[in-house]
This record gives structure tokens, C-alpha cells and sequence, in this order.
């Protein structure tokens, strides 16, 4: 594809076949976004003049964005108002638009991507499945939230971090923002016009400059990826294992946090698992890992995985961490393998040696699925500062088991389970007037995705 004659991808084509890229275009570099050579800071708004990408003849910017303030990095933010800035309420447009045919618009996004860039194929999993449209479903929210320069520049470094373990370059990404467009153009056929092309491609353009940047921060720091030998596997139940691994060189993380996995049996299939104990001195990672009804790598890692195997990690994510600036107590809510993180913020806590409360819930559906109630029990016996309840699915839900035993005005509260669970929980917490900023969770997105 010649960079200085690329358009935005996909006007007028009758289908994804028919799109005027060709199979043959190999490197996905250039057309209407050029990324910027990450090298300034952060954040750094990618439309400035540094960012000398090559704007679409049909996409006349008739009203510029708001200028970007210094340091947020994102167009719009200083006019976001209760409306939005102009190029939000166009993209919030757009996407009311395509919400009702999103599946539709997902294939096709794909089939561009992967017709027009076939190498790029080689980077996504054999089975594109019920998760193929969390990339989308980013790429929109992002772009839904851009007035929100804050949380979002946090959630797309981070997002940026993780894509170098995909083999993602910087010259990918314009192959990407050219399938969004060819398929919003496609579906969005009401809204669509110059100028909302326009405010898509501007913010298209500083959703990846973001994450390109945070990925070559990233570079200087650590490797896309770890090899970690497995070097325990012990089956706990039926269906659930605690495996140990041994990475390949050192891997920093803090209790509390999650790494992505993926098995040598689905490559490229990479699943989320927190880790179940603080950073050890022998540098072992340990994951509870509960097998779902017919889920892919969970089954892998629970009946198949054996000492000896190889396995690929993610670098570590997660905000579900200890602030060891302060004393007060810590309320821990952990549901199945939820336990997992919990007892890791307990043993993070022992490490630090300051005696602060720290109260464990362990739900569980039946007294067998309290699998690892025998090291809660032995922490809690080391320990006079910690308490440990089990409570088994019954007349009571665990929510108000919690309630029943505050007051917690003076806790930090971790919430560590099934989605359902860690809602009913900020509910609870929040009814009982425990401020939002006060409770950790594991993003409920991820989680609703990783559940279905
Ligand atoms: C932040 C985070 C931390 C996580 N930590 C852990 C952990 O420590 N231990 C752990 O075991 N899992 C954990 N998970 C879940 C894990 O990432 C996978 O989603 C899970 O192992 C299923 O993956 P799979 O490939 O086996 O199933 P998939 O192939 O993805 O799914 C197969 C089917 O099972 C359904 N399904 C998925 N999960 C469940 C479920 N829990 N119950 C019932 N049906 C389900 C899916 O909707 C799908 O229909 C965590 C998820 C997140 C987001
Ligand atoms: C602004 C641009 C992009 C956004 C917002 C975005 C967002 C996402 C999100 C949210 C996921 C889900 C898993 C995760 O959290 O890591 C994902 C997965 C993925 N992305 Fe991106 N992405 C972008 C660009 C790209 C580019 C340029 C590539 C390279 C071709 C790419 C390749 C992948 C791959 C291979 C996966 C894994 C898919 C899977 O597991 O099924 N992404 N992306």
C-alpha cells in the first residue's frame, strides 16, 4: 500500500473482498496516520505537527479540536463540558449508531484488518472467539471517553504495555485505524460525514499514539513477555490446580496484581490469573486456577499442564495493591479463586511487618470449594492481627455476611471474585457509607469478558 495514496479504508466497497487495499499490502506503515517516533514524552498529543500524519482528502477538519491543554495529552479535554467536546458528541453519535449492529461491524472490522494485512492474522488466535471484540470494544470506549483525559491516558498506557507481548509494532497501528474507519463508514451510514471522519481519525490517532508510547517506554524496561517453566502442578479439587512457575528471568510484580498466561496448547490464546502470593525471595509465581465448562486455557492449565511445560506471561497489571503509606484495616472479600489475590495482600501485609486489621471473607458455593481454607486458617493462627470467616452460599449472601460485621469506615476494602459477586459487594460497601476510592477491584470489564 503507498502511504501517500492510502485513504481511509473501506468507502464505497461493497464488502470486505472488495475493499481497494490488496492482499498484497505486507507492511501496515503509513496512510492517513503516521505514528510519531516515540521518543517525546508520554501523552503528547500525536495531531501536533510532530505527528505529520497525511489526513484523508475527504476528511476536511472544518472545526479543528480544541486545542490539547499542555500536559493532559488529549484533544478536547479542556472543553469537555456537560455535552462534550465537538469531536466527542460526533463520535457519541456515531457510536449510538452502530451499538445495534456491533457484531456485524466487528466482523467486518476483522475482515478488513485481515484482508488488507494478511501477516497481521499471524498475531491474533487461530479461533478468533467470544472475545474477538474486546479490540473493538476498546478502541470505541476509548473514543467514547476521550474527555476524560485522565482515566484514559492510565487505561490505554496500560493497554499499550500489554500489546507487546502480541508482537504489536508501532506500524501496525495504522492498519488498525484503517479498518475502524472502513468499517464505521460502512455501518454508520446515518452520521457519517467529512467531518466526523475527521474527529475519528483525530482520536484514533492519540488512542494509538498513547499506547505506542507507552509500549516503547515499556521496551526500556522489561521484555515483551516471559518464559516460566512449570515447576508445580497439585490438583486441589476436580477442577482446580495451584500451579508454579519459575519465569525465566526476574519478574516484578506486587501482590495483589494479575499477569496474562498463555499455555503452549492455545497459542496466542492469552487468559488473565492473579497471582496467589507476594513476590517470593526464589522469585516462583504461583496461580490458583479453577477449570470452566469447556473454557480453553483454564481446562489446559488444570488436566494438562505438568512440571516441565512452558508457559508465556504478560507483564503484570492490576491496582488491586496494598498502600503500606497507611495503617487502617483492610476488609478482603475473596469468592472461589478469588482467594487467590486475597492471600497474596496477606502475606504482602506479614512482609511488611506493620500489625493492621485485616479481615478475610472466603465465599464459597460449598465447604469442598473452600480449597485453600487450610492456609487462610494457618496465616490466621501466625497472625493475631488477621481474621479469617468462611461463608458458604446459603440464607445469607456474602454481601450482607460483610455488612453484618462492620463497621469498615476506617478499612480499604479488596473485592476479589466473580463479577456478580464484587458488584453485589461495592453496593453493600457503599450502602454502609464506605467511600468509592476506599474499594479495589479487578476491572469488572475484564472480568464480564473473561466470564461471558
Ligand atoms: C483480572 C482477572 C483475574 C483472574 N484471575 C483468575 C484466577 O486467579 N484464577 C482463575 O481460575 N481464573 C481467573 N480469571 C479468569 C480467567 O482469566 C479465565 O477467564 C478463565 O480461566 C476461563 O478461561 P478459559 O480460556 O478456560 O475459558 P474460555 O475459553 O474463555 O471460556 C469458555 C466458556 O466458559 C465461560 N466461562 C469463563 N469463565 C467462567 C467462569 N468462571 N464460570 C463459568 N463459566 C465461565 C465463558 O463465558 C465461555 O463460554 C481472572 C480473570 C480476570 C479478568
Ligand atoms: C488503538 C488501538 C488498539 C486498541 C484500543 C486495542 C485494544 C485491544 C484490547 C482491549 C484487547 C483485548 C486484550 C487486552 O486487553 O490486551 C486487544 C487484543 C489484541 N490486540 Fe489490540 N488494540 C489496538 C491496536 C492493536 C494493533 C495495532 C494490533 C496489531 C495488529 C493489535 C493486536 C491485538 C491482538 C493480537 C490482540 C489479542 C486478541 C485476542 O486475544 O483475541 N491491537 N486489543
Amino acid at each position: 500500500m503507498n502511504a501517500a495514496t492510502t485513504t481511509p479504508a473501506g468507502r464505497g466497497s461493497s464488502g470486505p473482498g472488495g475493499a481497494e487495499g490488496s492482499a498484497g499490502d505486507q507492511g501496515a506503515a503509513g496512510g492517513w496516520f503516521t505514528p510519531r517516533t516515540p521518543a517525546g514524552p508520554p501523552g503528547n498529543a500525536p495531531a501536533s505537527p510532530g505527528g505529520e500524519r497525511v489526513r484523508p482528502p475527504a476528511a476536511p477538519a472544518t472545526q479543528p479540536p480544541p486545542a490539547p491543554p499542555a500536559a493532559s495529552g488529549v484533544p478536547g479535554a479542556t472543553a469537555a463540558a456537560a455535552s462534550g467536546s465537538p469531536d466527542a458528541i460526533r463520535i457519541r453519535r456515531t457510536l449510538a449508531e452502530v451499538a445495534p449492529v456491533a457484531d456485524q461491524m466487528t466482523s467486518y472490522f476483522y475482515a478488513l484488518l485481515f484482508v488488507r494485512h494478511p501477516p497481521l492474522r499471524d498475531l491474533f488466535p487461530v479461533a478468533m472467539d467470544a472475545q474477538r471484540d474486546r479490540l473493538l470494544r476498546a478502541l470505541l470506549t476509548a473514543a467514547e471517553h476521550m474527555d476524560d483525559p485522565a482515566v484514559l491516558t492510565d487505561y490505554l498506557r496500560h493497554l499499550g504495555r500489554g500489546h507487546r507481548k502480541y508482537g504489536t509494532q508501532a506500524a501496525h497501528y495504522p492498519a488498525v485505524g484503517e479498518a475502524l474507519i472502513g468499517a464505521l463508514t460502512r455501518y454508520a451510514t446515518r452520521t457519517w460525514d467529512g467531518e466526523t471522519e475527521a474527529a475519528w481519525i483525530r482520536t484514533y490517532t492519540t488512542i494509538s499514539q498513547i499506547m505506542i508510547d507507552a509500549a516503547a517506554d515499556d521496551e526500556r524496561k522489561g521484555p515483551p513477555w516471559w518464559h516460566a517453566e512449570v515447576v508445580a502442578h497439585e490438583l486441589r479439587t476436580p477442577d482446580i490446580a495451584v500451579v508454579t512457575v519459575r519465569p525465566d528471568q526476574p519478574y516484578p510484580f506486587l501482590a495483589g496484581q494479575y499477569a496474562s498466561l498463555e499455555t503452549p496448547w492455545w497459542p496466542r490464546v492469552w487468559r488473565h490469573y492473579s497471582f496467589a502470593a507476594a513476590p517470593r525471595p526464589d522469585g516462583l509465581l504461583t496461580f490458583h486456577v479453577k477449570a470452566v465448562p469447556a473454557g480453553w486455557v483454564s481446562n489446559a492449565l488444570v488436566h494438562r499442564a505438568r512440571p516441565g511445560d512452558v508457559l508465556r506471561l504478560g507483564p503484570p497489571a492490576g491496582s488491586m495493591t496494598v498502600d503500606h503509606t497507611s495503617d487502617s484495616g483492610l476488609l478482603c472479600v475473596g469468592g472461589g479463586t478469588g482467594i487467590a489475590p486475597i492471600k497474596a495482600l496477606v502475606e504482602d501485609v506479614v512482609e511488611h511487618g506493620r500489625r493492621r486489621p485485616v479481615e478475610v471473607f472466603y465465599g464459597a458455593r460449598t465447604d469442598h470449594d473452600l480449597y485453600d481454607i487450610d492456609t487462610m486458617l494457618r496465616l490466621r493462627q501466625a497472625h493475631p492481627w488477621l481474621e479469617v470467616r468462611a461463608v458458604i452460599d446459603g440464607k445469607t449472601p456474602l454481601p450482607d455476611v460483610v455488612r453484618a460485621h462492620g463497621p469498615w469506615d476506617e478499612y480499604h476494602a479488596y473485592l476479589s471474585g466473580p463479577p456478580g459477586m464484587i458488584r453485589s459487594g461495592i453496593d453493600a460497601l457503599r450502602g454502609v457509607g464506605v467511600p468509592h476510592e476506599r474499594i479495589r477491584h479487578d476491572s469488572l470489564d475484564e472480568l464480564v469478558a473473561a466470564t461471558g
